[in-house]
């Protein structure tokens, strides 16, 4: 059953008419004739969904066990009776002072030993005992008193989970790393075999044993580094089960969530672990002022968060309306960037649009962080654009429910960002989402729309898929990834991808062990590049970061600097990859230079109905997108529309088969598309151009 389908989830959309619009509101910040003139506004901007409370606990419960709710009773009534919805926190995201002061050990520590103090927020280790049954019992208190509060929609729990700090080194967390351990090895005998303990003497006896990996005199075991990314993840997500336990008692018929960060900066949780719990997934983007195309990335963030959400539609809970005030330098947002914004998480799948914050605060941390109602209140571009946007979004209401389509997957695994990127490897250069995030801004560029998919998660909707710095791989997913080929997708497995197991143990015999006999190659040494170093390729491209020395199998392939005609044997037997096929792999490209000089760069092998393409170096952009033209035009994906350059697109399909296509043009001249039908936020025939950073969503034909 899909996320969409489930009870809660139900429940939740049906509150909301068309997309919901609103943002976090914090109205504890503010005197109540502020908050009578919120309702006005809230009216005036189309405002349907908001999330409170979020940082209210030292207001809800100033003393110990003692409360004050009258300013959230007032509030929720009257959003209420104004007909909006609330996604109500569980105000855990900032301890109380009294709560640090009677309990300092609740706070976190670092690798280093430093103990972060209270004074700014999300000042708690999950794994505290303490802590737990404090914010439990703050939970219980709330849904408590608002059960049947008609305003509550969604429970909207504690906050950005593992913002600012994601792992906790302290005694408490050592203690509930080794419980994890137990629960995943059973006897310290496997830990030992899993993290490899007969290198540098570090064999543990016991589990007592063991710690952390806090800060040492070199490089630290990697396996206890993997484990410990594990354990840190799954610590966080620990914490919002047991808040979510006391909801669901509690509450059962409400849906909980809590907002993720999913985008190119967040590593340290595994989205896709984590999306098992959330009724609904939600998610917060910021855009980085200082990236010329931060429209990829966005694209980048909203693509990801819909394949947590395994493709259901999910909730836009956080962006700025305008500049942040966190990054060095914050730009405000150019002239009708934020409707091009919002819009482009809707056309990547949300439903939901939602900002940080209402109301632009006067004092904190945050008063110079934008809002929906800013500083210099509604005679300000920014609230005229929040109205325009408020009213666009009732207009895409026919939008809601309707799925994004896309026939190319990227694998994308958090285990694998951890484990390529550990210390002690070929190179510092080889970065996870470098590659990946190439192809998918060529694809970007080229109007295609792209699902991110877990390695193990089915593969069948897709003609294309690509597999990119997949280091660490299970021989299942490995398999999976080789059905999808044998099917009769176009695959394509990049450098440093299959070269170890889970536990971090290379899989030997030569790389990539895990996807050899699917590719028909086999690498025998890699050749990292030096910094700013580049290679021609014999195709005419150039590359950089990478090259390695790969051998087809069963082929010949002639070194030209020694004069030697090899032919390597493979297929040890002990591969998971399965080619289903058998074919030789064909050398597309080869390096052109000593010591590789004619050694392959570029390969494709048959394989059942499908193929298996390896990618040996890292591309510059052009050559990159040679290779995803020929790729598209073997899988045959096509875009979603012929467009002029600059416009983002996608197509949204409804369960009726009704269609639409978004389109995003982020240029500074009109574009043609070629889409006819009903455009929905002028409600007039889609006259077939995009103006100038416009927007067009078209009910199809
Ligand atoms: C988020 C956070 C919000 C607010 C926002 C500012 O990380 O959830 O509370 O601080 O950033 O951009």
């Amino acid at each position: 059953m899909s996320r969409k389908e489930s009870l809660p989830s139900i429940a939740l959309w049906r509150h909301f008419d068309g997309i919901a619009y609103g943002g976090d509101y914090n109205p504890e910040q503010w005197p109540v004739d502020v908050r009578l003139e919120d309702l006005d506004l809230m009216k005036e901007a189309g405002v349907t969904f908001l999330s409170v409370g979020i940082f209210s606990w030292a207001l809800l419960e100033p003393r110990e066990g003692e409360y004050d709710f009258r300013w959230l009773d007032e509030v929720l009534d009257n959003l209420s009776a104004a007909g909006i919805k609330v996604a109500l926190a569980t105000a855990t995201a900032a301890p109380p002072p009294w709560l640090v002061h009677k309990h300092p050990e609740i706070l976190p520590v670092t690798a280093e030993g430093t103990v972060l103090g209270p004074g700014s927020r999300r000042h708690y280790s999950p794994s505290s005992a303490v802590y737990r049954r404090y914010a439990t019992g703050i939970t219980r208190v709330l849904a408590e008193r608002y059960k049947e509060h008609p305003a509550l929609a969604l429970w909207h729990v504690d906050n950005e989970l593992g913002c600012h700090v994601s792992d906790f080194y302290g005694d408490e967390d050592a203690a509930a790393f080794r419980r994890w351990l137990e629960r995943r090895y059973g006897t310290i005998e496997a830990v030992n075999r899993a993290w490899g303990t007969a290198f540098w003497s570090q064999n543990y006896a016991s589990f007592e044993e063991i710690l952390p990996p806090r800060v040492a005199p070199f490089t630290l075991n990697p396996g206890q580094q993997l484990d410990f990314k594990r354990f840190s993840s799954w610590a966080l997500m620990d914490f919002y089960r047991a808040l979510v336990a006391v909801l669901r008692e509690v509450t059962p018929h409400i849906p909980a969530t809590t907002n993720l960060m999913a985008s190119s900066a967040t590593k340290s949780l595994d989205y896709f672990d984590w999306a098992q719990d959330l009724d609904v997934i939600a998610n917060d983007h910021y855009l980085v002022a200082a990236d010329p195309e931060s429209q990829v990335e966005l694209a980048f963030s909203a693509d990801l968060t819909r394949g947590i959400a395994g493709g259901d539609p999910w909730i836009l809970m956080e962006h700025s309306t305008s500049a942040v005030n966190w990054q060095p330098r914050n730009r405000p947002k150019l002239p009708g960037e934020m409707l091009r914004n919002s819009l482009a998480h809707v056309a990547r799948g949300a439903d939901a649009v939602m900002f940080f914050q209402w109301r632009q605060s006067y004092a904190g941390s945050e008063k110079f962080h934008s809002a929906m109602v800013p500083h210099g209140g509604r005679d300000t571009r920014v609230w005229r654009e929040v109205v325009e946007l408020g009213s666009a979004l009732k207009r895409l209401a026919p939008v809601r429910g309707s799925r994004v389509e896309s026939r190319v997957a990227i694998v994308f695994d958090y285990e694998a960002w951890w484990a390529s990127e550990l210390d002690s490897h070929p190179s510092q250069d080889v970065k996870y989402l470098d590659l990946l995030r190439s192809f998918h801004r060529s694809l970007f560029l080229r109007g295609v729309s792209v699902d991110f998919v877990h390695p193990s998660a089915s593969l069948d909707a897709y003609d294309l898929v690509l597999v990119c710095t997949l280091y660490n791989v299970s021989d299942e997913s490995a398999g999976n990834i080789a059905a999808a080929a044998s099917r009769g997708a176009t695959v394509l497995v990049s450098y440093f991808s299959g070269i170890v197991d889970e536990h971090d143990h290379v899989r030997l015999g030569g790389y990539p062990g895990a996807f050899r006999d699917l590719l028909g190659i086999k690498i025998e040494e890699f050749h990292p590049l030096l910094a700013g170093e580049q290679l021609k390729l014999s195709d005419g491209g150039t590359a950089s970061i990478w090259s390695e020395h790969v051998h087809v199998v069963g082929g010949v392939h002639i070194v030209e600097h020694v004069h030697i005609v090899e032919r390597v044997h493979g297929g040890d037997g002990d591969d998971a990859g399965s080619g289903a096929g058998s074919g030789t792999a064909e050398v597309l490209a080869t390096f052109t230079e000593y010591p590789l000089d004619g050694v392959p760069a570029l390969t494709r092998r048959e394989v059942g109905n499908g193929t298996a393409w390896y990618l040996a170096t890292c591309p510059d952009v052009d050559s990159l997108g040679a290779l995803v033209d020929r790729l598209l035009s073997e899988s045959g994906v096509s875009p979603v529309a012929a467009s002029d350059q600059g416009v983002e697109l996608t197509r949204r399909r409804r369960e009726d088969g009704k269609s639409f296509v978004f389109a995003i043009n982020h240029s500074r001249t009109d574009a043609s598309v070629s889409v006819s039908g009903m455009e929905l936020i002028s409600g007039t025939r889609f006259g077939g151009t995009v103006a100038a950073g416009a927007v067009a969503v078209v009910a199809e034909d």
